[in-house]
């Protein structure tokens, strides 16, 4: 891999680290990138399904996700891991994101993590021929291509230090604090960077100094390459040897901080764990001068470094290895933004005309597009245009279920309320108001009970006893008037329907085995019309490829006994119709039709 990032590497973020994510966004929008460089977040203890953030002047969602291998399989394009968990978690997170497979690398942002561990999760990822940035790093940029976390600092902070596209440096550094110094000296005495890592203060990091320097003289974006040690360690030395080996023959600077040490009489530990010096070789003083002496390009002190910088850049330039780099045009992220109230990812009314689910209304609208109201409802509660014989299904259903007379419990308080003087709307509410459990509303239960009896592999009679202990009659079973001598012909036509039309229907096949042990108890156990629906809208969902999560997310959320509200909305506003038209009086119950059983009051 020359390239450690390109314009497309998609990560995978562990941990809801929102603020280095917007960060991340800030920088895809100021370089014009065309997908989020975070393709999803994982977030154990959230409840959440996403989380928005701001892409420029807008918003996105990103989703998030309970573990990363729920996220890997969701994103499997993404194969970068930026490991923001704790030390005390980040070492489980890398075995476990090896473990998964597909990455490429993985940062690991926590300081601390124990040494002991640290080198067992290196050497696995090493074996696995992945990259790891850290531990105790900020990770990495590729500018103009993808940056991590908070690499760089503020977009204003970026862009001052020409990290928003690439130059031809190759900076490698082990603190980030210097990394985001070194990037806007280069950007001052030369023309930027090409490739970036800080490979972390840690004494055992993933990615070591020249791993990182091989895979840079490996890439042609990268011209010349800088290298910032420190004291502590003797990574420095196995750069040495690629030089003079040939193994690296574009051109370095580097420098080892912490030459300050020898002015102290003991030994002196810096900020990172690495940063102490074991013995001589180990002292920024030894590493500057055997650097040196191997050819590479170093200052004779730290405040020499842009002059070197400035020299090596112009020397590569003028032999035309450096070329003029024109400067890209970029978004500018508004400093002012407002977060929005309401999401809606099924229709949009902004351009000339409404789309749902992204089809102009006049697409479905009038006949001649052949579209009819089950590709509108479709596309309206699914997101997806279904096909034809999907489409079909829906239509029968809402046709089946439009009316069953006046004397059903909806239409019967539908029918009152009209007759109390109330409107279309107010009549209508009252009867959609009976459809529940016992009425029309025993869609989503059937499909729910069914579908875990199935899933279970309980036979009808382990899921009779099932329902008995829990304590409910089982939804979708069960008629006033409908039963095997009065047969309801709409769950024929329905069951007929299917059998012509679906791939398969084995739910609405276990379910007519549950049917024949109920109807030989008592023959109004029929499989009713609301469980007739449930059951084939589930073998549906299947043949269209959702997965069970999907289909229990559509059950619990009530998604079926809304086929029963549209479809019945029909025939209950027939119902007031007419009772309008034929000017109906208020309706008063006969009280010879009430069984009064009140106590007579005793005397006071
Ligand atoms: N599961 C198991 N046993 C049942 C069921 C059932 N779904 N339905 C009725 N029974 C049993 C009762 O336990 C009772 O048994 P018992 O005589 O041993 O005491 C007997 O059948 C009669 O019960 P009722 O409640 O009087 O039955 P009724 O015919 O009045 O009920 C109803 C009809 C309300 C539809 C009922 O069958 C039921 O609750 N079914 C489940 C809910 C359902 O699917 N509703 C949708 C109906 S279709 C529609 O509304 C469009
Ligand atoms: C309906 O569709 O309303 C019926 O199945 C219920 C009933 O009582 O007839």
């Amino acid at each position: 891999m020359a390239q450690l990032y390109t314009k497309d590497t998609q990560a995978i973020f562990w941990n809801n680290n929102s603020s280095a994510i917007q960060r991340m966004l800030d920088y895809d929008y100021t370089i014009k990138r065309k997908k989020p460089s975070v393709a999803g977040i994982v977030a154990p203890t959230s409840s959440s399904k996403f989380e928005k953030f701001f892409y420029g002047p807008d918003e996105i969602m990103i989703p998030l996700y309970k573990n990363s291998a729920e996220a890997k399989a969701a994103q499997p394009q993404a194969d970068v891991l930026l490991n923001f968990a704790s030390f005390r978690t980040a070492y489980d997170v890398t075995m476990e994101a090896l473990e998964i497979g597909g990455f490429k690398s993985i940062m690991v942002t926590a300081e601390g993590i124990p040494e002991r561990l640290a080198r067992k999760m290196n050497a696995t990822a090493k074996a696995k021929n992945v990259i790891v940035i850290g531990p105790a790093t900020v990770g990495a940029i590729v500018p103009g291509a993808f940056k991590i976390a908070n690499i760089g600092g503020t977009i204003e902070n970026i862009v001052q230090s020409k990290l928003h596209r690439a130059g031809s440096c190759g900076l490698v550094t082990r603190s980030g604090g210097l990394f985001n110094e070194l990037s806007n000296i280069i950007a001052i005495n030369a023309d930027g960077i090409a490739e970036g890592v800080a490979i972390g203060g840690d004494r055992f990091v993933g990615s070591v100094f020249i791993d990182n320097l091989l895979r840079m003289e490996a890439n042609p974006e990268v011209k010349y390459m800088l290298l910032l040690g420190e004291v502590g360690g003797t990574e420095e030395y196995k750069v040495i040897e690629a030089v003079k080996s040939g193994k690296i023959k574009k051109p370095i600077i580097a420098w080892c901080i912490g030459t300050i040490a020898k002015y102290y009489d003991s030994g002196v530990q810096f900020g990172h764990a690495g940063a102490s010096a074991n013995g001589d070789m180990e002292t920024a003083e030894a590493k500057n001068k055997a650097m040196k002496e191997a050819g590479i390009h170093v200052p004779a002190s730290f405040n020499n470094l842009p002059e070197i910088i400035s020299a090596v850049h112009h020397e590569l330039h003028a032999e035309g290895i450096i070329k003029d780099i024109k400067e890209p045009a970029t978004n500018v992220c508004p400093s002012v933004r407002k977060s929005k109230e309401f999401i809606c990812t099924i229709s949009d009314d902004r351009g000339d005309e409404a789309t749902y689910a992204g089809f102009p209304i006049s697409s479905l609208a009038t006949p001649d597009t052949g579209k009819g109201i089950g590709d509108v409802i479709s596309l309206l509660w699914f997101k997806k245009q279904y096909p034809k014989w999907a489409t079909d299904f829906i239509e029968t259903v809402i046709k089946t279920v439009a009316d069953h007379g006046p004397a059903v419990s909806g239409a019967h308080n539908a029918k009152v309320t009209a007759r109390a003087g109330k409107s279309v709307v107010e009549s209508l509410v009252t009867g959609l108001l009976t459809i529940g459990p016992r009425f029309g509303g025993a869609i989503d239960d059937a499909a729910k009970y069914f579908k875990y009896a199935n899933d279970n592999k309980l036979s009808p009679a382990d899921f009779l006893n099932h329902m008995k202990k829990e304590g409910i009659p089982i939804p979708g079973i069960g008629h006033r008037i409908k039963s095997l001598k009065n047969p309801d012909l709409r769950v024929e036509g329905l069951k007929k329907y299917a059998a012509k039309s679906f791939p398969a229907t084995p739910l609405l096949d276990y379910a007519l085995t549950v049917e024949q042990l109920t109807t030989s108890k008592k023959e109004n156990l029929i499989l009713n019309v609301d469980g007739t629906i449930g059951i084939l809208m589930v073998d549906m969902w299947r043949a269209l490829g959702y997965s069970e999560d999907e289909i229990s997310e559509f059950i619990s959320s009530g998604t079926l006994n809304s086929f029963f509200i549209v479809g019945r909305s029909i025939g209950f506003i027939g119902h007031v119709l007419d009772e309008k038209r034929l000017a109906m009086p208020m309706y008063r119950h006969p009280m010879t039709d009430i069984l009064y059983d009140v106590q007579v009051a005793e005397e006071i």
